[in-house]
């Protein structure tokens, strides 16, 4: 990236006063994700700032952001058949929408470990009848029941905000956890509210 601004530099006749590098450093979500090499990237802006005399203006978003939510949701019914199960959870697409609206795989930790691993696909979907109405799947997932809680991590950047009512449902709490101090900073909305 950092070539391709120095070749428009060299061949633009404009003197740029500002180079606006956006976003997209991303996070690392835990699944064989790619993290941004921030030494790397440091370093090549660094060597630009040497030879132009450009301010640069960077509008970082997830980086910020993204790890430092995630999504508590509870187990409401194992479907189990003889290929996989459907873990179906009580939070759905209109709850997080990025892995329906763009397919992206965020980790699904459960709150309190067990040692009984079973290996056989796990669809780990939310209760609204749709094909996108999914979160993640994986190989094997220790055994699970109904409220059982579960942790979607990473929600932090591109998450309530692009909650919805979608099919009538009513979004959650926002909780801000401080060291060991809990604030409930907004209240799970109530179906009286979005009717
Ligand atoms: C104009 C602009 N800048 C920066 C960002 C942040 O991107 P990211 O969260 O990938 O860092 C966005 C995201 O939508 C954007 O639209």
């Amino acid at each position: 990236m950092i070539r391709v601004i120095e070749n428009i530099i060299k061949k633009s006749k404009n003197k740029f006063e500002y180079i606006d590098l956006g976003g997209g450093m991303g996070i690392d979500y835990g699944l064989n994700s790619k993290k941004l090499n921030y030494k790397k990237y440091s370093s090549s802006i660094e060597s630009l700032l040497k030879k132009y005399k450009v301010k640069f203006i960077f509008e970082p978003g997830r980086s910020i952001i993204g790890d430092t939510a995630c999504l508590i949701t509870k187990v409401i019914y194992v479907k189990s058949s003889t290929k996989k199960n459907f873990i179906i959870l009580d939070s759905a697409m209109n709850d997080f929408m990025r892995p329906a609206l763009y397919g992206s795989s965020h980790r699904i930790i459960p709150t309190v470990k067990n040692n009984k691993i079973l290996k056989k696909i796990h669809d780990f979907v939310g209760p609204i009848c749709e094909t996108t109405d999914r979160f993640l799947t994986l190989k094997k997932y220790q055994q699970l029941k109904e409220n059982d809680t579960l942790a979607i991590c990473d929600v932090g950047a591109y998450g309530i905000v692009l909650a919805s009512n979608y099919n009538l449902r009513p979004k959650p709490a926002e909780v801000l956890i401080n060291n060991s101090s809990l604030k409930i900073i907004s209240k799970r909305e109530n179906i009286n509210k979005i009717i």
